[in-house]
């Protein structure tokens, strides 16, 4: 006899292109395990072009998706997407959240992600920050340390016109990337927002010599997790806020509203991702 017990699981999911190597199925199925909720968070390939996005994300909620986090290259598209959006998103101009419903509601969680990541730290942001890279994951950083109060902000890019841009866009000073070590003196904070350090990426070459001891040093990429800036970092004495640290924090949000249940960023959540990078072999 079946049981009496038809409720639909609730269901979530990531999307982007490729999106096999994604953490987020296993945040979300840790933390709905551990609160016994009938729900599954699964990944979904989605091709990069809008309209594939446009009729994936139709179909989603027809199924009866409750919500979706997007990924790279769909950030942009799931603004243009949703009808309703945050301020965070909007002023990001990128969602990482969509909520389906009788209105798609576009949301950024990578921004409140990266602040309570760094903002859990001991050793707070401080007044002044070095940015390193200009594209889009540098736009939601500069929110998040805005958020965070932090006054003085540079930037650094390779290519000057978008470290121009950007600046422009958020108040910002321009710092120059070949003199990128020499800005570092009267800096609380470095975070690298671009994809130097990453696997299959030539390492960010930066002398810390010159940076100060409270410094608190941050890098959004996590594959390797102790990616060479990390590394020296650590080795120089400074505190060190890696990418899964913000990538757990950006997770709570979905989880609570689509799931309904507490999510909590913690030492055993953090075992789980590392047990599974090992076993990937890269951490
Ligand atoms: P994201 O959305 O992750 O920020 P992006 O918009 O493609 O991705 O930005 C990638 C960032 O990494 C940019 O700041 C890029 O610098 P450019 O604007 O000069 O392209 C930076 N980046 C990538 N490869 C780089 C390299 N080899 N040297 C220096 N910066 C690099």
């Amino acid at each position: 006899m079946a049981e009496d017990n038809h409720k639909a699981p609730t269901l979530a999911g990531v999307v982007g292109w490729p999106v096999a190597h994604s953490l987020s199925p296993f945040i979300h199925n840790t933390w709905a395990k551990r609160a016994g909720v009938n729900g599954y968070y699964v990944p979904i390939p989605v091709a990069p072009d809008y309209n594939d996005f446009a009729v994936a994300m139709d179909a989603l909620k027809t199924l009866g998706f409750a919500g979706v986090n997007v990924t790279i290259p769909h950030k942009e598209h799931a603004l243009r997407y949703a009808s309703q959006a945050s301020d965070a998103a909007r002023k990001a101009g990128a969602a990482n959240m969509l909520t389906f419903g009788e209105k798609s509601f576009a949301d950024n969680s990578d921004i409140t992600g990266f602040a309570e990541a760094v903002g859990a730290r001991s050793s707070a942001p401080g007044k002044t920050a070095l940015v390193l890279g200009a594209g889009g994951a540098a736009r939601g950083i500069v929110l998040a340390l805005q958020h965070l109060g932090v006054k003085e902000i540079a930037v650094a890019n390779r290519t000057r016109a978008k470290s121009e841009a950007l600046a422009k866009a958020f108040g910002l000073t321009v710092a120059d990337w070949e003199d990128r070590g020499k800005a570092l003196e009267k800096i609380d904070l470095l975070v690298n927002t671009t994809s130097l350090g990453m696997t299959g990426q030539p390492p960010l070459e930066i002398d810390l010599a010159g940076l100060k001891a409270s410094a608190l040093v941050a890098d959004i990429v996590y594959a390797p997790l102790e990616t060479p800036l990390l590394k020296a970092a650590k080795a120089k004495g400074h505190d060190t806020v890696d990418g899964l640290a913000m990538l757990m924090h950006q997770a709570v949000p979905g989880f609570k509203t689509w799931f309904g249940a507490d999510a909590a960023v913690d030492a055993d959540l953090r075992a789980v991702l590392l047990e599974e990078l090992k076993r990937r072999g890269g951490a």
